[in-house]
């Protein structure tokens, strides 16, 4: 099978939570995807809701919205169905798109943390080796993806490993599938499987981490006499413009930090209370913590 350009496929997403909502608004605030190719399934209409108003076929039944997917129109198209539900109750999802994820020109992407892709295979009741052997005959494509919730604003993070039992050429067409499909949500990083853990740790979870540094700093701010949307302003742009120059000028973090950090200037003397706070070694400890937790699930 020859993968088609995304704004030919149909796009399901099984659970229709917070991490769902920001893949499929980012995936239309791109430009890249039509609502309309989009659907989502949820037992209630607690989250479906927003994905109507973004003019988004909802259903309440995960059948309904494979029927729905694959209705004769779309017989040849790739359907992708983003599995984004809880871990803890993912093995109905699952047994609902068992037969479903064995038509042809169907690719699986669970996007839950802690949850192995032999653990998602082996539920579908899948041979690993079809997911890139023959993909002409109705091969079943499966991956796994660790987004952040800044997909919603294209500016998000998607760790990404698939099966790559197979011949290498399909597994590499599926790889630069992907890619495409997973640009226009951010920066996509493909892992090997044991790592993504950690890709949960450092960004899934991790974008929490960093949301509470902009608070923290922006309450320095207000304590210092800054009126509070300032602050926050103030705070995020700066954490947004150290991200930017870490990213567009390739230096190691450290090195930019040194050229702000004058002898006896205001940034030492500030980073003398970091290191005071353990704040290095209390920022590793939660990506460490998130990460563990992300282990206990598989
Ligand atoms: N949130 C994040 O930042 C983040 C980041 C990376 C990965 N993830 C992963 O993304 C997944 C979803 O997380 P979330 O934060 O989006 O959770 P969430 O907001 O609680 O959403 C879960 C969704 O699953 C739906 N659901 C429950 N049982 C279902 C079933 N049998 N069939 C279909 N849908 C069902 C819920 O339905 P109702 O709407 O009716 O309640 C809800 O829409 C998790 O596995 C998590 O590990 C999340």
């Amino acid at each position: 099978m020859n993968y088609p350009a995304i704004n030919e496929c149909h796009i399901g997403f099984v659970g229709a939570g917070t991490m769902a909502y920001a893949m499929a608004s980012g995936f239309v605030s791109s430009g890249a995807v039509k609502a309309s190719q989009l659907s989502a399934s949820a037992p209630s209409n607690r989250n479906l809701k927003k994905f109507e108003a973004l003019g988004c076929h909802v259903t309440n039944n995960n059948n309904d919205l494979f029927s729905h997917l694959s209705a004769p129109m779309r017989h040849k198209t790739l359907k992708i169905i983003f599995l984004c539900v809880k871990p803890l109750v993912f093995k109905q999802p699952v047994l609902d798109m068992n037969a479903y994820a064995k038509e042809p020109a169907v690719l699986v992407v669970s996007v839950m943390a802690g949850i192995n892709l032999e653990t998602i295979v082996r539920r579908l009741e899948v041979d690993p080796a079809d997911c890139t052997r023959n993909p002409d005959k109705g091969s079943v494509f499966v991956a796994r993806i660790m987004p952040n919730t800044a997909c919603a604003v294209n500016a998000g993070v998607c760790g990404v490993s698939y099966v790559t039992t197979g011949a290498r050429d399909y597994s590499q067409r599926l790889k630069a599938f992907l890619s495409v499909l997973l640009t226009p949500l951010g920066v996509c990083e493909f892992v090997d499987e044991k790592q993504m853990d950690a890709v949960c740790g450092l960004s899934g979870s991790g974008i929490a981490f960093v949301y509470t540094l902009i608070h923290a700093m922006a309450d320095g701010g207000l304590k210092m006499g800054l009126p509070r949307t300032v602050a926050n302003n103030i705070a995020a742009q700066t954490v947004l413009g150290a991200a930017l120059m870490v990213q567009k000028t390739g230096q190691n973090p450290i090195a930019l930090r040194d050229d702000v950090a004058s002898p006896g200037g205001t940034t030492i003397h500030g980073l003398h209370a970091l290191a005071k706070g353990g704040f290095d070694a209390v920022v590793m400890d939660a990506v460490e913590s998130a990460t563990k937790r992300s282990q206990e699930f598989s």
